[in-house]
C-alpha cells in the first residue's frame, strides 16, 4: 500500500472535538472560605453503559447472505480473547500476514510453509474456510522476486504462484491473486509498481493464469482498497475490463473497506458492489474495519494533524462508538442487498489486536465488532438487531 497517497481516498470530514470538564478544574478559587459544613456525599459514579446483549453467531445470522470471515495469524486466533470470538462467529479466515510472499517466499529457492500450514490445519479442524492473501503485491514481497530481466521475472512470478497455489490446492477457496494494483491518482489505471514497471499490465494476467492452472477450483480475485471512492473504482474497473478483454481468469473483486465512522456514505459501497456485479464478477469484502477517526490527509502523509485519541475520553468515545455502530449497520444493510457478495471479512477479530493502533499513527483505536474483552459491541448488535438503537 502506498500509505502517503491513501489519504486521498478518504473523506475530509472530521469528528467533532470534545472537551471534558473534570479533575476539579472547573470551579472558582476566588470565593471566601465558607464555614465548615459536613462534606457532601460524593456523587454516585455514573453507571457504566450497559454492555450490548450478546449477539447471535454471525456466520449463522448471515448464512443466507455471505460467509463471515476474520483476519488473523495463528498468534492472533490462539489468543485467549480472540479464540472464542472467531470460533463462534466466523466460517472464513484470512491470514493477516502468514500467506504473503515475504512470509512464504522469503528466500529464493525455498518456501516457509510452517505458519501458513498451521493455520490451514486449525481452520480445517474447526470447519473454517480459508481465503488466500496474497500472491502478488508491491509490498511485503522479497526483492528476489522482482529482480532480473522481464523474462526472468515473468518466470519467477509464474513459478511462485504455481508453487504456492499448488501447495494449498483444495484447502483455500479463493485467492487475492493480485493485491492493490490500482493507481491512487489519475495518472493511469495501473499502480506504477515494480511489477508494472517490469511486465506492464501483463503481470496481472500472468498471475491469474498461473493460479487457475494450479487450482482450477479456487476463485481468483483482484483485491484493492479505496473502491468506495468513485474515481479509484473507475480506474479499477478499467483494469477489470482490460483483464476480461484478455480472457484472463478473473472471478471477483475484493473490496478491502478500511473505512471510518464518517466515511464513506454507504451508497458509495453500493455503487462499487453493483459495478463489479455488472461485469459478471463475484464481490468479496475482504478487510473491513471502521476506524474511530476520519483523519485529514496530512496525518497520512506526515503524521501531522492526526485526530486526538478518543479512547480515554468517555464522552467522545461514546459518540464515536455510536457513529461506528451506525456505519456498520449502514454497510451491512447494503451488503445484504447484493447476491453477488459472497464473503465479508473483518481485518481482525476483536479490538485487542488491530493494525489501526499503529496506522496512520500510534493511537488507541477500536475498529472491530468485538471489544477488547471479546464482548459484542454496539456495532455487532446494530447489524443483527434492526430494532436496536445504538446509544
Ligand atoms: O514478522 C515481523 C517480526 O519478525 C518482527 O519482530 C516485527 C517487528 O516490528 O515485525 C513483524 O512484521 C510485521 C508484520 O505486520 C507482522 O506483525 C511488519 O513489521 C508489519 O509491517 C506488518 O504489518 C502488516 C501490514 O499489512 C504490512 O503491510 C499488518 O499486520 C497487516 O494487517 C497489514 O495488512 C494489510 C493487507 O495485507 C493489505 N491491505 C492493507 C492491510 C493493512 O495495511
Amino acid at each position: 500500500m502506498t500509505i502517503d497517497r491513501r489519504h486521498l481516498l478518504l473523506g475530509s470530514l472530521s469528528l467533532p472535538v470534545f472537551t471534558a470538564c473534570g479533575g476539579g478544574g472547573c470551579g472558582s478559587s476566588a470565593a471566601p472560605t465558607p464555614a465548615p459544613t459536613p462534606a457532601p456525599a460524593p456523587a454516585p459514579a455514573p453507571a457504566p453503559a450497559p454492555a450490548p446483549a450478546d449477539v447471535p453467531a454471525l456466520k449463522t445470522y448471515f448464512a443466507s447472505n455471505f460467509k463471515i470471515g476474520m483476519a488473523a495469524d495463528p498468534n492472533g486466533y490462539k489468543n485467549a480473547i480472540a479464540n472464542p470470538v472467531i470460533l463462534k462467529h466466523a466460517n472464513s479466515i484470512t491470514a493477516e500476514n502468514a500467506f504473503k510472499p515475504d512470509a512464504i517466499g522469503r528466500t529464493a529457492g525455498s518456501y516457509n510453509w510452517a505458519t501458513a500450514d498451521e493455520l490451514i490445519t486449525w481452520a480445517s479442524a474447526n470447519g473454517i474456510a480459508v481465503r488466500g492473501h496474497t500472491l502478488c503485491w508491491h509490498s511485503q514481497t522479497p526483492d528476489w522476486l522482482t529482480t532480473g530481466t522481464a523474462a526472468e521475472v515473468r518466470t519467477k512470478l509464474e513459478t511462485y504462484v504455481r508453487d504456492v497455489v499448488t501447495h494449498f490446492k483444495g484447502k483455500v477457496y479463493c485467492w487475492d491473486v493480485v493485491n492493490e494494483c490500482t493507481s491512487d491518482d489519475a495518472s493511469g489505471a495501473y499502480r506504477n509498481s515494480k511489477w508494472y514497471q517490469i511486465l506492464g499490465a501483463d503481470y496481472i494476467e500472468i498471475a491469474l493464469r498461473a493460479a487457475r492452472a494450479a487450482d482450477p477450483d479456487a476463485k481468483l480475485f483482484i483485491n484493492d482498497y479505496g473502491t468506495e471512492d468513485p474515481a479509484k473504482l473507475s480506474r479499477l474497473m478499467t483494469i477489470v475490463a482490460d483483464m476480461q478483454a484478455r480472457g484472463a481468469p478473473l472471478d471477483g473483486i475484493g473490496h478491502q473497506l478500511h473505512v471510518n465512522v464518517s466515511w464513506p456514505p454507504a451508497a458509495n459501497v453500493d455503487n462499487a458492489l453493483r459495478s463489479v456485479a455488472n461485469k459478471g464478477l463475484i464481490n468479496h469484502v475482504t478487510e473491513l474495519d471502521v476506524s474511530l477517526y476520519n483523519d485529514p490527509g496530512a496525518c497520512y502523509s506526515n503524521k501531522s494533524s492526526c485526530l486526538a485519541d478518543v479512547t480515554g475520553d468517555t464522552a467522545a468515545l461514546a459518540t464515536a462508538l455510536k457513529q461506528q455502530a451506525l456505519q456498520y449497520r449502514a454497510l451491512f444493510n447494503v451488503f445484504k442487498q447484493h447476491p453477488s457478495l459472497q464473503s465479508v471479512t473483518t481485518w481482525g477479530i476483536a479490538d485487542n489486536s488491530t493494525w489501526l493502533t499503529g496506522f496512520p499513527t500510534n493511537r488507541g483505536n477500536l475498529p472491530l465488532l468485538f471489544d477488547k474483552t471479546g464482548g459484542a459491541k454496539s456495532a455487532a448488535r446494530a447489524i443483527t438487531d434492526d430494532a436496536y438503537q445504538p446509544t
